[in-house]
């Protein structure tokens, strides 16, 4: 039977277009994919999170981090890997480009005979094109109904 792993990165705290929010947007469509796929949720969490609560102190923080191509060491690990055959990538648009915690988790695993879904939360500015799901972060946040189905018509057309 095909097993399927959600690992997202998400931020709580001040962010764009939809104010101090307790759960992160990737985080919400994460949770929607596991609840359709019936797959394991696995958050990508840094050791040492210093990451501001602030949007704006947030942004030039990251900033910094992927100037530095930085792999900030992360927490955890997937149990039984090898057990999955689908693997979701999720995470926030920063700076047109994955956040550095996710460049830390595929350092970490071997994805290569694993099928890969990208999804990614933004705010409309675009990045770096990767094969998946894009979606507005305050959709995710604001019109969950919406965003239901926008995870249903994707994962249809994956098969699921
Ligand atoms: C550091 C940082 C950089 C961002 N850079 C972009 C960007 O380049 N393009 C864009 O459309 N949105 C950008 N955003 C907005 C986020 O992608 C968007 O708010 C996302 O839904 C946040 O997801 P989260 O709540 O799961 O962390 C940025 C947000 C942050 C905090």
């Amino acid at each position: 039977m095909s097993k399927s792993l959600i690992v997202y990165f998400s931020r709580i705290g001040e962010q764009y277009s939809v104010g101090d929010i307790s759960e992160g947007n990737t985080s919400i469509i994460a949770k929607m994919i596991a609840d359709k796929t019936g797959g394991d949720l696995f958050e990508i969490k840094v050791a040492h999170d210093n990451y501001p609560h602030g949007y704006m102190a947030l942004t030039e923080y990251a900033k910094s981090e992927k100037q530095q191509n930085a792999r900030p060491e992360i927490v955890g690990s997937v149990d039984n890997f090898n057990d999955y055959d689908a693997v979701f990538i999720g995470y926030p648009n920063w700076w047109a480009e994955m956040p550095m915690p996710v460049y830390t988790f595929l350092d970490s695993y071997d994805l290569t005979d694993k099928k890969v879904h990208h999804f990614c939360t933004h705010e409309g500015s675009g990045g770096v094109k990767r094969e998946g799901f894009a979606i507005y972060g305050h959709t995710a946040q604001n019109n969950r109904a919406e965003a239901e189905k926008q995870v249903s018509q994707w994962l249809k057309g994956l098969g699921f």
